[in-house]
């Protein structure tokens, strides 16, 4: 039987810290070619705040992490004008389909509000269906690091 989900914050000293890490290198560790494994995983334990911007959101099914999702001041370095970003989103391909990123998204809008965002912002190259379903709007096209991605902006309400 499948243990029901619980979110959670990343903390910097949590054992998930390198769990969490290598499936967000395995998946975007080409667009930022610079950084090996270590240096990824070190750079995401920074982003493992206590509060605010950043902060990182894990799905736990009883004691196994099975997706994530974080806040964090920048994500496209050729965009510092815009800020925060929603960034991160990942679940583990036998957990997709079950609400598991829409509840991490919805866990991190709640973070932005709590600290006072009015928008903030994502870039992907191919989930928009998935953001516009949970109220994001397009913002913006472009090439990003090779890739054909939009840039899509979220409006919140306090
Ligand atoms: C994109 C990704 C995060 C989605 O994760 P997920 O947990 O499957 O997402 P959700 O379940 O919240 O939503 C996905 C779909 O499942 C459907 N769904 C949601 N709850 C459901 C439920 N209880 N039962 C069945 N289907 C459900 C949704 O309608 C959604 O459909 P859509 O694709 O037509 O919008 C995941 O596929 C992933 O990690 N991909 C690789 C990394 C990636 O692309 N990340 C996004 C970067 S921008």
């Amino acid at each position: 039987m499948q243990h029901p989900i619980t979110l959670v914050r990343l903390s910097p000293d949590s054992p998930h810290v390198a769990t969490v890490a290598s499936w967000t290198h395995a998946e975007w560790g080409h667009l930022n070619p610079d950084f090996t494994a270590d240096t990824w995983r070190d750079a995401f334990r920074r982003e493992c705040g206590d509060g605010g911007v950043p902060s990182v959101f894990v799905a736990m099914a009883g004691d196994q992490p099975v997706g994530t999702a974080a806040l964090m001041a920048e994500d496209m370095d050729t965009r510092p004008d815009l800020t925060p970003w929603l960034a991160s989103v990942f679940v583990l391909p036998e957990w997709r389909g079950q609400g598991i990123a829409s509840t991490l998204i919805r866990r991190v809008e709640e973070e932005a509000v709590a600290c006072g965002v009015d928008y903030f912002y994502l870039f992907t190259p191919d989930q928009q269906a998935l953001y516009r379903r949970l109220g994001w709007r397009d913002h913006e096209e472009l090439s990003y690091r090779g890739e054909d991605v939009t840039i899509m902006r979220r409006q919140l309400e306090a």
